[in-house]
């Protein structure tokens, strides 16, 4: 069998990085094939995360870059036909929610090849969020939809997708994390900051509906202001570092990173004593870790992060940021209590459903 696997931005690569390595471990005379689409292309948003996790050196480089949703998308259309018509894939396979997996989803449908779809079923219900147009794109134009969540199969039946067409594995994001416990676990990335664990907020925050507007500034303003209550370690996405130029806070205790590994950044998130994001995979690992989490949006596409994990949707005010000492003060942390199939055993359950 030969298959190929689209990958271009970080929360791509944690979630793909096992479904790679399980497939070449258990299907070892099949074909292989990885693509980056160069949607994230800076060193720490992407030759950082696929050594950390052990993604092989990608055998095509499409080095789409940044852009409109039009020109991004097009230009991944345009660069990752040719490949599949070289290749000849019996399956593509595409994560997540990013221009990338609508854009590989596309382009494979059209030539008549089968996708699998990791991290399918997901919705936030809100259009105006560009990765619910890819999410519902790349679930319709799929064959093969790999679930991690109860919510996704409502979802999914909801639009009229077959059954037969649905399988429950459990969440890869989860896998790469459990892989990568322990050495995440000795990284030693708060005492490198010089803050205590367990005292911080980590802070994430990328999504256009908060950084590329007046929002921002607001948000800054009271990340600043809570800092002098407790630490904030912030490290910056680039697309939120352009929006911040001319708003460079000058707070003690508010502490601005460039993007972090995904070993330093899964040591900050262990040893947080919250997290603030905006983020959807950030959601999960906290649920997984029982950290804390407060999500600066109206809505999730992640709703068993809040019912079942430790997600908090703050709404999108940035004046809620105020609150959160407040609520931490709620008692003691109840242990983690990961949803069903959070396990670090999702690749090998699609892997099962692939290779039978
Ligand atoms: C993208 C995804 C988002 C995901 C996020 C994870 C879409 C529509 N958005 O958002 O769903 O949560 O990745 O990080 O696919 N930039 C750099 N260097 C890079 C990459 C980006 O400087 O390596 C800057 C560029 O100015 C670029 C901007 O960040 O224009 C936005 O990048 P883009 O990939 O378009 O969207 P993200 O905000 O990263």
């Amino acid at each position: 069998m030969r298959i190929l696997y689209v990958i271009g931005t970080r929360p791509n690569f944690v979630k793909t990085a096992p479904v790679i390595g399980v497939l070449r471990r258990r299907h070892p005379e099949g074909r292989h094939t990885i693509v980056h689409t160069g949607q994230h292309y800076d060193r720490l948003m992407s030759e950082v995360f696929l050594s950390e996790l052990g993604v092989p050196a990608p055998d095509f480089m499409l080095e789409v870059g940044s852009g409109s949703h039009a020109g991004q998308t097009a230009r991944t259309m345009e660069r990752l036909e040719p490949v599949l018509a070289d290749e000849k894939p019996d399956l593509v396979v595409v994560p997540g929610d990013v221009n990338s997996t609508l854009a590989a989803a596309l382009t494979a449908v059209k030539m008549g090849i089968p996708v699998a779809h990791v991290e399918s079923g997901l919705r936030s219900f809100d259009l105006t969020m560009p990765e619910e147009v890819n999410r519902i794109v790349a679930d319709r134009f799929s064959e093969w939809l790999f679930l991690h969540s109860p919510e996704a199969v409502t979802n999914l039946r909801a639009e009229g997708i077959p059954e037969e067409r649905m399988h429950m594995v459990g969440n890869t994001m989860i896998d790469t994390l459990v892989a990568l416990e322990e050495r995440f676990r000795t990284a030693g990335s708060a005492a490198r900051l010089g803050v205590d664990p367990g005292s911080f907020l980590l802070v994430t925050l990328h999504r256009p509906a908060l950084v590329d507007g007046s929002l921002l500034g607001e948000t800054v303003s009271q990340l600043a202001a809570l800092a002098r209550q407790m630490p904030v370690v912030f490290p910056v996405h680039p697309r939120t570092r352009k929006m911040m130029e001319g708003l460079q806070p000058d707070a003690p205790g508010l502490l601005l990173t460039d993007p972090l590994g995904y070993l330093d950044f899964l040591s900050l998130v262990a040893d947080a004593g919250a997290v603030l994001t905006d983020s959807g995979g950030i959601q999960e690992e906290t649920t997984y870790l029982g950290i804390p989490c407060f999500t600066l949006r109206d809505n999730t596409e992640r709703p068993v992060t809040v019912t079942s994990g430790t997600n908090t949707l703050l709404g999108l005010d940035p004046q809620a940021i105020a609150r959160i000492p407040a609520l931490l003060t709620g008692g003691p942390r109840t242990p983690p209590s990961p949803p069903p199939l959070w396990d670090g055993r999702a690749a090998e359950r699609i892997a099962d459903v692939i290779l039978s």
